[in-house]
């Protein structure tokens, strides 16, 4: 299965996910400048990566710090990890990272920086190998909701390009396809980036699951001729009470599924959940560029003296949930009561 981004011992290599399906590019990211400009552009994307990415930006931000006072050292540690934490604001596994990696240095103070530095690179590959095995579990405790010959609907895209693994949302289909389940998936395109369509799909059918995509329109149509058995997506920020951030449009995908009766599931890690915050309106929300809105491959597809709205993603509220999948196993609504129970 394709791996988004890879570390070559000396740097970090990712998939540019911007150019996906057309072509296969792989940026090489030397230092925390390129990696952020790589996060800020969508050329990685996707909670769990970034998560990942995070680690590794940490230990490019700080690898030529590595003598003097661990005041010095930790100084630099603070301007990497701001520069870091102002890339995006909404998945907040890339603000655990940066908290984990924190955490870390401060607990080793005594020692040198030289040794402090290695440590946190051992922990950046570490969080790498743990969302690998993260994405398998979430696959298999998944894998069990679903029927042979279920047709799922899936939005944006939650697989192996948005992890270090094989995805969350996409990592349920992939195991039940792999156990054999005669399963079919629509993919939403995803406006105004297509991350559906371009990554999602460019997924499936690279593992030769059979994919269909549609415009994020057509879903309520499709429920209405009960054409979807379920739907599945991830997610970038989960709250105490279990209301979900993801992608624009997944908000609007679980007001069909209520209406029409279909399963509405949330596939995500543990390093998902924020649970300092007791509901999603506390969840901060990114605003994108009008310009992605506003033009379709570089055309200008609206007035330029309208406004566009650009929320990235949008709050799905706990009751619109059947059940969230994680590694951990499958949290039931009332999800406020039974998070704790499976997250801890
Ligand atoms: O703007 P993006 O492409 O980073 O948005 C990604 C999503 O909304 C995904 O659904 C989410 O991060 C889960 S990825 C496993």
């Amino acid at each position: 299965m394709i791996k988004a981004v890879e570390w070559t011992g000396e740097h970090l290599r990712a998939i540019d996910q911007r150019k996906l399906p057309g072509e296969l590019v792989w940026l090489d990211i030397y230092n925390v400048i390129e990696l952020r400009e790589a996060i800020v552009t969508l050329a990685v994307r996707g909670a769990p990566l970034l998560g990942i990415v995070a680690g590794y930006g940490m230990y490019l931000g700080i690898r030529h710090y590595d003598t003097g006072t661990f005041e010095d050292f930790y100084s630099r540690f603070t301007t990497v990890a701001d520069f870091l934490r102002s890339s995006r604001p909404t998945a907040v596994n890339l603000f655990h990272t940066i908290d984990r990696m924190e955490n870390l240095i401060k607990s080793n103070s005594s020692l040198p920086p030289r040794e402090i530095k290695r440590l946190v690179l051992d922990e950046a590959i570490k969080i790498h190998r743990e969302d690998e095995a993260i994405c398998e579990a979430i696959g298999e405790a998944g894998e069990v909701l679903i029927k042979d010959g279920f047709r799922i609907l899936t939005h944006c895209n939650a697989g192996a390009l948005a992890t270090g693994g094989m995805g969350t949302a996409l990592a349920v289909i992939y195991k039940a396809w792999e156990k054999g389940k005669r399963i079919s998936v629509y993919a939403d395109e995803t406006r105004p980036l297509l991350q559906g369509a371009r990554l999602t799909a460019f997924e499936l059918v690279s593992e030769g699951i059979p994919t269909t995509v549609i415009t994020d329109s057509t879903a309520g149509t499709l429920m209405a001729r009960k054409g979807v058995d379920m739907v599945i997506v991830g997610a970038d920020r989960i709250a105490a009470n279990g209301d979900v951030a993801n992608k624009i449009g997944t908000y609007s995908l679980a007001v069909l599924s209520k209406a029409h009766n279909v399963m509405f599931y949330v596939a995500a890690p543990s390093t998902t959940f924020d649970l300092t915050l007791s509901t999603g309106r506390q969840i901060p929300i990114e605003k994108r560029s009008q310009d992605e809105v506003k033009r379709f491959c570089g055309t200008l597809i609206a007035p330029k003296e309208a406004d566009a709205l650009t929320y990235a993603f949008d709050i799905t509220p706990a009751n619109l949930i059947t059940g969230i999948i994680t590694e951990k196993g499958i949290i039931d609504n009332p999800l406020k009561k039974n998070i704790p129970k499976v997250i801890g």
